[in-house]
């Protein structure tokens, strides 16, 4: 290599400890990786960073109703990111959580750094706060009647009817999604980022790299706006860090989060030795730092986190690359279509490196959404590394094998065929470099489709019936085992584990340069098969399962539309509730009625006593996985006569119906008949 080894840091968005990781988040971390093993494989001392985002009141509320603390949350959540990205083959080089105590020191350092300088202000400020929970309510845990247009349902930052923005408090009959309760006005002290400040600096260091252009006109947009102070603090309660010199402050999550970046790599550099942390921060750094990040947190990246660097004396990042969202099948990513679907889930039924292929075949360096048409991947996948590239290998790897002992001929037969493929490299480089990685798969597809043409107009498999046409058939396949190892240097970034497999096949190690060179004379592996082709058998198999998920999953604190759907009903008195006497009920037998669509007759034992039952529940329950279950009865109900027969009580259960009826089971312990308080 010409160049001496550049020095990158790679980062991409900090994933949220409250949830798992879907296909949509993969699109982000998987262009990064193709990016950072692009680096690596070019000989650049390249390191990639990530860490989970594990602090604020969603996170808080979240572990409250799983009834766990929010650490150990955090920490299960933790491990089944990490898993789902090695899985996908993403090659973190460290991944770390925010609630470190890097973390932590890194976050007050750059806050106290600002503070002295001057660039945090305090102002009290009024905010809804939910009286029963005794808590602040941030925007999108306010929902209420939009302001201008009337729409109920509406959160408290913008209205989904009209696109209107407006402040919580302007909602009209707004409600808590947390308990239900009216929010009530109450003020507070927060602490402020004087954003406003850092105009002219951020002005300059967007004309200082090459940024996006749609980021660019964004950012104009705002500069014309005039920029507005950030509030960087909450109230307690809240999962994060306290703010220095205060009782009950915590540092508002979006500012700890990107020092995430920060703090996970410094954890890198102690606990490996394999980078020095001060080259990468300090505010003249050379080195170059590079953040993946999706559309919509342009905001942060751009404006809050260039200006905290500088402000507190910290280098600013050299590039911020934004990419769309994903559509599946031309829609948003639909929970009831299925095609809402969890990396886990998607791992089990499909190879990962289809999916990074398929991405890579169609990502650009633009911030445009992507859509992943499923019949198209499978097509893509089939036609492109499986009938291409894979086929190149595979028609050329007997003969050496079976009639040349398995080593490649001393000579090339084609030579101005190969240097062709070798002259190619510098573009594709180019283009990599560049994340226009769908130029870079076009052109080496074409190249692919220009191996396959030379091999079939040889027709190796008639050359050899002819005599003395050996060291013919030999030079062929060798050179289309060379044209299809160029190829693999060049996929190399997209495929990991289809690299590893073809590096021992061919008994070779790949750097980047291995594009300028050929293997002659040389000994290879036997061929076995690499790739399979994808069915679309189980791309319907991961539609259906993610389809099943999605009736089976509680619903989530911070999306409980259900509260606005079913509102709270009346009070009650302590003595009107007394009188339900509610009971543990073993189902000692379930069966369909004859004739009635929605029914099951239940035989409830409640210790002794038994009870015929007439449930709902047809739609969503077999009767045979019911028998043997415990669930919870109101006991003295008075007797209905129904068509069916007599109906002597009625379980529990929980739902908006169809087929999404849960029914009551209490703990294990329970016992049929006892009383529920
Ligand atoms: O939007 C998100 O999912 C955030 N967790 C991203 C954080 S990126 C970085 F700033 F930490
Ligand atoms: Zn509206």
């Amino acid at each position: 290599m010409s160049q001496s080894a550049r020095k990158i840091l790679v980062t991409n968005a900090l994933p949220y400890a409250n949830g798992p990781i879907h296909i949509g988040h993969m699109l982000g971390y998987i262009q990064a990786d193709i990016w950072v093993r692009f680096q690596k494989l070019r000989g650049n001392e390249c390191h990639f960073v990530c860490a989970d985002d594990a602090h604020g009141t969603p996170i808080m509320l979240k572990a409250q109703q799983l009834g766990i603390t929010p650490e150990q949350m955090i920490g299960d959540m933790q491990r089944s990111h990490e898993s789902d990205f090695s899985d996908f083959l993403v090659g973190f080089d460290h991944y770390y959580s925010t609630h470190s105590d890097e973390n932590k020191e890194l976050a007050e350092t750059i806050y106290t750094r600002l503070d002295k300088a001057g660039h945090i202000k305090t102002e009290v400020i009024e905010q809804l706060y939910d009286p029963q929970k005794e808590m602040f309510l941030p925007d999108r845990f306010v929902k209420g009647e939009c302001p201008d247009c009337g729409a109920e349902d509406q959160y408290g930052d913008n209205c989904d009817v009209c696109g209107a923005t407006y402040a919580p408090t302007d909602l009209k009959n707004p409600k808590s999604v947390v308990s239900g309760a009216e929010p009530e006005l109450r003020e507070s002290e927060h602490y402020f980022f004087d954003l406003p400040a850092f105009g002219d600096m951020l002005k300059s260091w967007t004309r200082s790299g090459s940024l996006q252009n749609e980021m660019a006109n964004k950012l104009n947009e705002w500069f014309e706006q005039g920029l507005q102070r950030w509030d960087i603090s909450r109230d307690s309660p809240y999962f994060g860090f306290k703010i220095p010199g205060t009782e009950n402050k915590y540092f508002y999550v979006w500012l700890d989060a990107p020092i995430g970046y920060m703090s996970s790599f410094k954890n890198y550099c102690t606990t490996t030795g394999k980078a020095d942390w001060d080259t990468y921060w300090q505010a003249d750094s050379e080195a170059e730092l590079y953040h993946f990040i999706g559309k919509d947190i342009i905001y942060f990246h751009s404006l809050f986190w260039p200006a905290m660097l500088k402000g507190a004396d910290f280098r600013q990042p050299t590039n911020v690359w934004a990419h769309g969202f994903i559509t599946v099948n031309g829609t948003k990513m639909s929970k009831s279509k299925g095609t809402f679907i969890k990396a886990r889930t998607y791992l089990e039924h499909l190879d990962p490196e289809y999916l990074r292929y398929y991405f890579a075949a169609k990502l650009t360096s633009r911030i445009d959404d992507l859509d992943l048409n499923l019949t198209d991947f499978a097509q893509r996948v089939n036609s492109d590394l499986v009938g291409k590239v894979i086929n190149i290998a595979s028609r050329c790897a007997g003969f050496i094998q079976k009639k040349f002992d398995g080593k490649l001929s001393a000579n090339i037969a084609d030579s101005a065929l190969l240097e062709d493929f070798q002259l190619a490299g510098d573009n594709i480089a180019e283009l990599y470099e560049k994340r226009e990685f769908s130029r870079a798969m076009r052109d080496i597809m074409a190249l692919a489709d220009r191996a396959n043409q030379y091999i079939a107009d040889k027709e190796p498999w008639q050359l050899i019936k002819q005599e003395g046409s050996e060291q013919e058939v030999h030079e062929i396949c060798s050179l289309g085992i060379n044209l299809f190892r160029t190829l693999m240097v060049y996929l190399a970034p997209v495929v990991p584990k289809l690299t590893e497999e073809v590096q021992h096949f061919l008994n070779d190690t790949f750097t980047w340069e291995s594009h300028k060179t050929a293997l002659t004379d040389h000994p290879i592996n036997k061929f076995k098969a690499l790739m399979q082709r994808v069915e679309m058998d189980d791309v319907n198999a991961m539609i259906d399962a993610s389809k099943e998920e999605q009736a089976s999953q509680a619903p989530a604190v911070e999306a409980n539309d259900e509260l606005k759907k079913e509102p709270i009903a009346d009070e009650i008195s302590f003595d009107d509730f007394a009188k339900v006497d509610l009971r543990v009920a073993l189902i000692a037998n379930a069966e369909h009625v004859e004739g009635a669509d929605k029914l099951l007759k239940l035989t409830l034992d409640l210790g002794g006593e038994t009870r015929q039952v007439f449930a709902g529940i047809k739609s969503a329950y077999d009767p045979e996985a019911l028998k043997g279950q415990l669930t919870v009865m109101v006991a003295n109900l008075a007797p209905r006569k129904m068509r069916f027969g007599l109906s002597e009580g009625m379980v529990l259960a929980a739902g908006p119906g169809k087929d999404e009826i849960y029914i009551l089971n209490p703990h294990d312990g329970a016992k049929p008949g006892m009383r529920i308080m």
